[in-house]
């Protein structure tokens, strides 16, 4: 290839001899920056190769004089994380649940431990997004049966509702159809009444009056419910059991009476606070 080596006639510098359509390579020596950081390159490999693992042996690989593994440093971001969980655990236990919604760091990592236990002891019922079901209230909305400040919910999950905690959240309905306490046409006025209230169907005066009698010691004159006895509000449109005709009919002839265990039990408290302060975030907290 040298004979094929000329000078460029702009540049006067000499060729390469390599061409490509007629652009030609002018032969210029490396700038002098980039050979310094090329030769500073190759003695940094060679620091390297001394104190971290680099080459393949029979038996494995050298081991670099800092003992360095992947496994070690894994262990050592793994330790760290674990000393930080529990250092936040350790401040859960103590700290009182409006201090734990101060404390920005403390908040954040109680939402998240929430979140996750929740889906582990909680979604079954509540659903994954805490959405709720028939049956299983909702807890994203503002609408509370036994409250939705913080320490209301945190009652409620340490005691439960109807559970086997001796102070369980608890009140019984009536069975006013099963047990003959309303005959069949009473319960019929009294369904349209509790229709009425949340803006279905006409206004039925005989099922008002069966209403004050047997039914607003527990949701309230004007039906709007009372967290004292748990009886949910029957004029939000926000329904535990449905709020057709039928469904409220069937709840008065035989209420469900739901069961929410009681956690105190079963997760430790610095586990409740957590859950407590993510239901709390959940966009209905009090
Ligand atoms: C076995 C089903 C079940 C499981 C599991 C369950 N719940 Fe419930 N929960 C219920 C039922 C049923 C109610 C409604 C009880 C009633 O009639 O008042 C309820 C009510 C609640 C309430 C009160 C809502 C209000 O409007 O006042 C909160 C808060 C709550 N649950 C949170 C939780 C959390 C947090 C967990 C997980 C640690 C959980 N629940 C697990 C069934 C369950
Ligand atoms: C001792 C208190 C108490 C009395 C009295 C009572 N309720 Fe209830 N009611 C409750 C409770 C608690 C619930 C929650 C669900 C459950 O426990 O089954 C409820 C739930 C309901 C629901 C279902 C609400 C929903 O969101 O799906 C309706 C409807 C209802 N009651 C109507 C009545 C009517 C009508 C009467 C009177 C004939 C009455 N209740 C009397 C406590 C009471």
């Amino acid at each position: 290839m040298a004979e094929n080596k000329e000078k460029d006639d702009i540049t006067g510098i000499e060729t390469t001899g390599h061409e490509w359509d007629g652009l030609k390579e002018l032969n210029n020596p490396a700038p002098r920056w980039w050979l310094w950081v090329f030769i500073l390159t190759v003695i940094w490999s060679f620091g390297y190769w001394v104190i971290y693992p680099a080459w393949p042996t029979l038996t494995g690989n050298t081991q670099g004089s800092l003992g360095w593994t992947q496994y070690k440093k894994l262990e050592s971001e793994q330790a760290e994380i674990i000393f930080r969980r529990g250092e936040f655990l350790e401040k859960i236990k103590t700290a009182t649940l409006e201090e734990i919604q101060k404390d920005e760091k403390l908040y954040a990592f109680a939402i998240a431990g929430g979140k996750t236990m929740f889906k582990e002891n909680c979604a079954a019922c509540h659903g994954t997004g805490a959405q709720g079901t028939k049956g299983y209230p909702n807890l994203n909305d503002d609408d509370w049966i036994w409250g939705g400040k913080l320490e209301d919910i945190y009652a409620t999950l340490k005691k439960g509702v109807r559970s086997n905690h001796e102070s369980t959240r608890i009140s019984q309905m009536p069975a006013f159809g099963k047990d003959g306490i309303l005959k069949q046409e009473e319960i019929a006025n009294v369904t349209n009444h509790v229709l009425h209230l949340s803006g279905q169907g006409d206004a039925d005066a005989e099922g008002n009056t069966l209403f004050q009698q047997n039914c607003a010691s527990c949701h309230g004159a004007e039906g709007k419910g009372s967290r004292e006895f748990g009886a949910p509000n029957l004029t939000d449109v926000i329904w535990l059991y449905g709020g057709d005709k039928a469904s409220v009919q069937r709840q008065i002839v035989n209420p469900r009476h739901g069961v929410m265990p009681n956690w105190d039990t079963r997760l430790p408290d610095e586990t409740i606070k957590q859950l407590t302060i993510y239901v709390h975030s959940l966009g209905g907290g009090e």
